[in-house]
């Protein structure tokens, strides 16, 4: 059985993105949320990007789910799989079928902001996994997650690949495993994604990729505002910058103008202008440390069960129970 909720409608997308856009474009340093990347285009450029040569992420987590998806699905002992940003939801299909092996599983629910997107790769996993129930929920895992059909019977899994932990802060990040402890119950389990602290030359690479696919991801923000609010701004005329920042250890992604710009975003009334030079943040990255993450993990209610990383030791993947 297939459907999908929408805990975001058109409108309040809408809403959501004239805040944003408003407050980001008047802030300085300028500055724009990740979650907009991902409008139909955006999603399918970040699938792009998990193939790139430079992108090891998801090469490593792919590795790290092949060879542990038996031990989570019985260490989780859950019969319902949720994924916060399941995008295309390559990888999801390792952990269903551990599951399914366990001999349990009812039910998925994957959750994305991006709709067209999501109604895509979730409607065809009904005709892969018969009799799963798959409760598709188009929302912002930062808002909506008390919306979320979390059974009351039976463990849950709740997954959050991919990094995308990472592409928080770390107070939002805080407040969003809480968030996530909440709306699980005792014993149910986090499946956690998390890219390691690495030679920033091959960080600093996978967001920079030579056939520029980051490039074009990165400046899609612009021409979602574009589509969405009517904005004017040229995408050719801002420069792709990917920069290792070693204090906060994040990667930051950002688009400098490559020469002054007036721009206007008919839809918020609203005229901006860039300097030569000037730069704007679209995105964090944050790579992490074990003890860090565990003791992140510890504060927002969990107990770390499970670590376990690819061969190269480039990325992890915790296991941790709700306390
Ligand atoms: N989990 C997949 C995709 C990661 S890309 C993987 O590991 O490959 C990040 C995904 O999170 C995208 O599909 C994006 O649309 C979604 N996303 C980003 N911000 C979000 C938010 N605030 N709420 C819900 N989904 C979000
Ligand atoms: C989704 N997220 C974890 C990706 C990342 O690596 O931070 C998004 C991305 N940005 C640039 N490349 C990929």
């Amino acid at each position: 059985m297939f459907r999908i909720d929408r805990n975001l409608t058109a409108d309040e997308l809408d809403k959501a993105l004239r805040t944003d856009v408003a407050e980001g474009l008047t802030a300085r340093p300028k500055q724009l949320p990740p979650k907009w990347f991902y409008d139909e285009r955006g999603s399918g450029l970040f699938e792009d990007i998990t193939r790139l040569p430079e992108y090891y992420p998801t090469r490593a987590e792919r590795s790290i789910l092949e060879t542990h998806a038996d031990e989570i699905a019985e260490a989780s002992g859950a019969v319902a799989l949720i994924e916060l940003g399941s995008g295309a939801g390559v990888k999801t299909r390792l952990l269903l079928d551990a599951m399914r092996r366990q001999g349990e599983l009812t039910r998925f629910v994957p959750v994305d902001v991006s709709g067209e997107f999501l109604a895509a790769s979730a409607r065809p996993v009904v005709d892969d996994y018969p009799g799963l129930d798959v409760h598709a929920v188009v929302g912002d895992f930062e808002h909506h997650l008390g919306l979320l059909p979390v059974s009351e019977s039976g463990r849950q899994l709740l997954a959050v690949l991919g990094s995308t932990i990472g592409n928080q802060e770390p107070g939002p990040r805080d407040s969003f495993l809480r968030d996530i402890h909440d709306v699980l119950h005792r014993g149910d389990s986090l499946l956690l994604g998390a890219d390691l602290v690495k030679d920033p030359a091959r960080l600093v690479a996978a967001y920079d990729d030579s056939q520029g696919v980051t490039a074009a991801f990165n400046r899609n923000v612009l021409s979602v505002i574009n589509q969405q609010l009517g904005g004017d701004f040229d995408p050719t005329a801002y420069e792709h910058l990917a920069v290792w920042n070693a204090e906060c250890e994040w990667i930051e992604m950002r688009l400098r103008a490559r020469s002054a710009q007036h721009v206007r975003v008919a839809d918020l009334d609203l005229e901006v202008g860039f300097a030569e030079g000037e730069e704007m943040r679209t995105e964090i990255s944050a790579k992490f440390r074990r003890e860090g993450l565990a003791a992140e993990l510890d504060a927002a209610g969990f107990d770390l069960t499970h670590w376990w990383t690819d061969a190269e030791g480039d990325f992890a993947l915790t296991l941790a129970t709700v306390r």
